[in-house]
């Protein structure tokens, strides 16, 4: 969506979009100043011709200085308690109705949205969010492509314009950029093989400051990833390790690093999945998306620090030279695994993604992963699960920020009794699987051990990486999970 925001009226466009309160009485409380128009609103709502419910979309026709418009309306609820989430669906809902209609020209009438209840650089930043997110579609591989939506909304605003502006492109670029990451996602993975993902990964950011540097499957095997290499030779397409560098800071000041889960295809290996369990597995790589999905973002914003990125790919598969349930093999730390379960393979490639890690120095280590069915178990499809060593100060932030900007993350524990399970091998030094419950907790209590005394963060995004139905945020299939969240806390972060 093309947005564009200036201070005069356009005569020419005959769709024009209006907020409408919940409460009539409550016009007057938003910052809109042409009488005759509040007026007119208020005869279509006592009329019930347009409503207030939040997101709640009408349609009429108003005449503007003696000309007809269609007029739309989006319902705003009690404006005096208009939070985040209820933003992102009175935008989400009008967007997908103005796609829906194939609308293209469009006036936003912005001073009646702008109430003195609400931050306005929330209600513009949400905006720029969904006119991306809300309306994204992907149809790469339909021969019968749908006609691209690409729809001019011109914004009508008289005061702050600037700020506005720049909240809007903030919040677009956050779109964009979760709009990438489901692209990625979306890949089908005959095409997306690590070896794909990585050169589009460097795609990306050709031409940009962000540093991107590729180790190929021999690169893996001979400086010492042996947990990424074992994961990756059971399949004709071999692993990479992507690590990305984004230097926000004149200074070299302590990286944050932030790893991700790059599985291409998740079909168990030996341990094989069902054939149902095996449906959706090319979605094992939404961890690593959203990581660069993230830098992307801290790159267009010009966040001041440092961020290491590192994405492990690799593709679960089986052939003759594929691990097997009772090898070992030896990490990138010098630890050797059993592997007692090769369906068990995030937390291996993750262990030796985040032992790389910690050679940055990092201030602190940050993974997502799709990695558990537990954690779905636990928490439902909806909310992402999330882990910490040493850094519990810092996950409550993240988890207040997750609840400012609509997601849902909670924590679960690393006891030691997990740090303990992850010892119990006859063996070796550690096992990536234990047949008792607690599954999520032992995954997370296993990628955690690689980190040694850097604090670290592990957030399952099993469930939410994905959704089933669409919704106020854009349609079924990946979501982006975790990047406005991180996006947030990268904000507060210098
Ligand atoms: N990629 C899966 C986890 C997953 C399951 C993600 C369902 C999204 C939806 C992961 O690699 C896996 O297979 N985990 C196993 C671990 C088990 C073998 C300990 C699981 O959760 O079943
Ligand atoms: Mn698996
Ligand atoms: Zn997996």
């Amino acid at each position: 969506m093309k947005i564009y925001v200036n201070s005069t009226t356009h005569n020419d466009i005959h769709n024009i979009i209006v907020g409408i309160p919940e409460h009539i009485n409550q016009l007057e409380n938003i910052n809109y100043n042409d009488q005759s128009l509040i007026e007119d609103l208020q005869t279509l709502k006592q009329n019930h011709i347009i409503q207030g419910g939040i997101g709640k979309i009408a349609t009429s026709i108003i005449y503007i200085q003696e000309q007809p418009k269609r007029l739309i309306t989006v319902g705003l609820g009690n404006i005096k308690q208009l939070n985040y989430a209820d933003l992102l669906k009175i935008w989400g809902n009008l967007f997908q109705y103005l796609k829906q209609e194939f609308i293209t020209e469009t006036e936003l009438i912005l001073s009646s949205f702008l109430n003195k209840y609400i931050n306005d650089s929330i209600i513009a930043k949400t905006l720029g969010l969904q006119s991306e997110q809300s309306i994204y579609q992907f149809d790469n591989y339909r021969s019968d492509k749908r006609s691209p939506y690409q729809p001019n909304l011109y914004i009508n605003v008289n005061q702050r314009y600037e700020d506005i502006e720049s909240m809007i492109q903030e919040g677009k670029i956050l779109g964009e950029s979760i709009n990438i990451a489901r692209g990625f996602s979306q890949i089908p993975p005959n095409i997306l093989t690590p070896q794909y993902f990585a050169e589009s990964v460097d795609k990306l950011f050709k031409d940009t400051s962000v540093s991107v540097e590729i180790k190929d499957g021999q690169t893996i095997q001979d400086e010492g990833f042996g947990l990424l290499h074992a994961v990756g030779k059971g399949s004709i397409h071999s692993p990479r390790l992507i690590t990305l560098s984004y230097q926000g800071r004149q200074d070299d000041a302590d990286p944050i690093a932030l790893v991700g889960k790059g599985i291409t295809y998740d079909s168990g290996g030996y341990s094989i999945k069902s054939k149902t369990g095996m449906q959706t597995m090319k979605y094992d790589m939404c961890g690593a998306a959203n990581v660069v999905a993230m830098i992307k973002v801290a790159h267009q914003l010009a966040l001041p620090i440092n961020i290491i990125g590192v994405i492990a790919s690799a593709e679960n598969m089986i052939n003759e030279k594929a691990m097997k349930p009772d090898d070992v093999y030896t990490a990138f730390n010098g630890e050797t695994v059993e592997v007692l379960n090769t369906d068990a393979e995030g937390r291996l490639v993750l262990g030796d993604a985040v032992a790389f890690a910690t050679q940055f120095k990092p201030q602190v280590i940050l993974d997502f992963a799709t990695l558990t069915g537990a954690a779905i178990v636990a928490l439902g499809e909806d909310k992402a699960a999330a882990f910490e060593s040493h850094a519990s100060n810092q996950l409550q932030e993240i988890l207040k920020l997750a609840k400012n900007v609509d997601e849902q993350v909670f924590e679960l524990p690393i006891s030691q009794t997990e740090r303990q399970l992850i010892k119990n091998s006859d063996v070796a030094d550690l096992v990536n699987h234990t047949n008792g419950q607690g599954k999520a907790l032992f995954a997370a209590s296993f990628i955690s051990h690689f980190s040694g005394s850097i604090p670290h963060m592990h957030f399952d995004i099993a469930g939410p990486a994905t959704i089933n139905k669409m919704s106020y945020k854009g349609p079924k299939g990946p979501t982006g999970y975790m990047i406005p969240t991180i996006i947030e806390w990268l904000k507060t972060m210098n």
